[in-house]
């Protein structure tokens, strides 16, 4: 691999001027072993070719999510570390491109493939497959890929997936009916703003929690209600709930129980500990209450939805900052901030 130099200079985007590509290879944004962000870096790989029923995409944007920087450095919640390096690899990464989610142009497809044409532009979700951080990417056509929405921008499209099906596979866990009352912590997320907007869509009732700094873009995400986590803590305001959405591991059970109504969902996207997802399987007896959690799984269908609702206005992914792909290192370290409204894109130059 002939490994190109990132630049770290953090002001001053510098262009990679990338040497000629050779024949039947790529470059992508690779990492072979575990660490700060700067273990990413550009390198040659072979060029996927897509069998019969798949299609390759030039990839024209993607998205370094949360799950890249738990991938990049193994930042497991506490207790599940073993699961993490099991899962990621044991000695160094299984997996050496990163990336869930991309926005892109279909440049060559399969013999059989019916859904999809040359010059497409679509959005692809790889999910745990990763392989978005690079020039093209294969995926089957009846995965979880589908037509760009006209309404997004290439960056907007980009950051459709990741936190929108993690968001819809929760909601419908828990059931979601219009006229729910539903609160989500981490509205201000790639998770929770897809969230807020999702329930929004379905007819729920919503408030979002996030700090002074991020309640502005929560309201207009749809949210009738914000509160602000520095100024209140929503477990002592005597509101209660249908559903708890908490994707920041701040709101276990046993803080926001009391917070659920009867019958109420407590749908946990990130589990504080492992010892609290042990213990999450017993609210109150008698009461109804529920808590879901585990790993969001995506559909062809929950793509072609999210396309559908984007189409129509009611869902904008809500992108935090792009940058140029040779300023990955960049865009790994505002993920580990923690602190990111929505996503940070990536673009990848001609
Ligand atoms: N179970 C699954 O299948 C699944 C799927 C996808 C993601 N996840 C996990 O879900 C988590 C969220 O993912 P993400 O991509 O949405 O993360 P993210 O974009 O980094 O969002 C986290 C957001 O939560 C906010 N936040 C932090 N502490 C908070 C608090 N106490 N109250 C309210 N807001 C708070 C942060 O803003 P401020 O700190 O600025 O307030 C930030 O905007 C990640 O840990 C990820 O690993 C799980």
């Amino acid at each position: 691999m002939n490994a190109i130099a990132l630049s770290s200079a953090p002001s001053s985007p510098t262009v990679v001027s990338s040497a000629r590509t050779e024949a039947g290879r790529m470059q992508a944004l690779v990492y072979t072993q575990y660490g700060p962000p700067e273990v990413v870096a550009l390198a040659e790989v072979p060029k996927p070719t897509p069998r019969d029923h798949e299609v390759l995409i030039r990839v024209r944007a993607t998205t370094v999510s949360t799950a890249d920087w738990r991938a990049r450095t193994l930042a497991m919640p506490p207790g599940f570390g073993l699961m993490g390096r099991l899962f990621f690899g044991v000695f160094g990464p299984r997996k050496k491109v990163l990336g869930t989610e991309l926005a892109g142009e279909i440049e060559s497809i399969g013999k059989a493939v019916t859904r999809f044409q040359v010059g497409d532009w679509v959005v692809a979700f790889t999910d745990v497959g990763f392989g978005a951080h690079a020039q093209y990417c294969v995926m089957p056509e009846t995965g979880a890929i589908v037509r760009k929405p006209a309404r997004l921008s290439v960056e907007q499209a980009a950051a459709m997936s990741f936190g929108a099906t993690t968001a819809l596979h929760f909601l419908r866990k828990g059931k979601i009916a219009r006229g729910d009352k539903v609160l989500v912590v981490g509205a201000s997320g790639a998770v929770g703003s897809a969230a807020v907007q999702l329930a929004r869509h379905f007819g729920a009732d919503v408030t979002g929690v996030c700090r002074s700094a991020n309640v502005e873009l929560v309201r207009s995400l749809g949210a009738h209600r914000v509160i602000d986590y520095t100024q209140e803590d929503f477990t002592q305001n005597g509101e209660t709930y249908d559903i708890i959405l908490d994707a920041t591991g701040s709101a276990p059970l046993s803080r926001c129980e009391r917070s659920l109504k009867p019958g109420g969902r407590l749908l946990i996207i990130l589990s504080a500990s492992l010892a609290q997802s042990i213990g999450l399987a017993w609210p109150a007896k008698g009461s109804g209450k529920k808590a879901i959690a585990g790993v969001a799984s995506v559909t062809a269908g929950d793509m072609e939805f999210l396309a559908g609702i984007a189409e129509a206005g009611a869902f904008v992914p809500v992108v935090d900052c792009v940058y140029p792909w040779e300023r990955a290192a960049e865009a790994h370290a505002r993920v580990e901030t923690g602190r990111k409204r929505g996503s940070v894109v990536l673009t990848l130059g001609a």
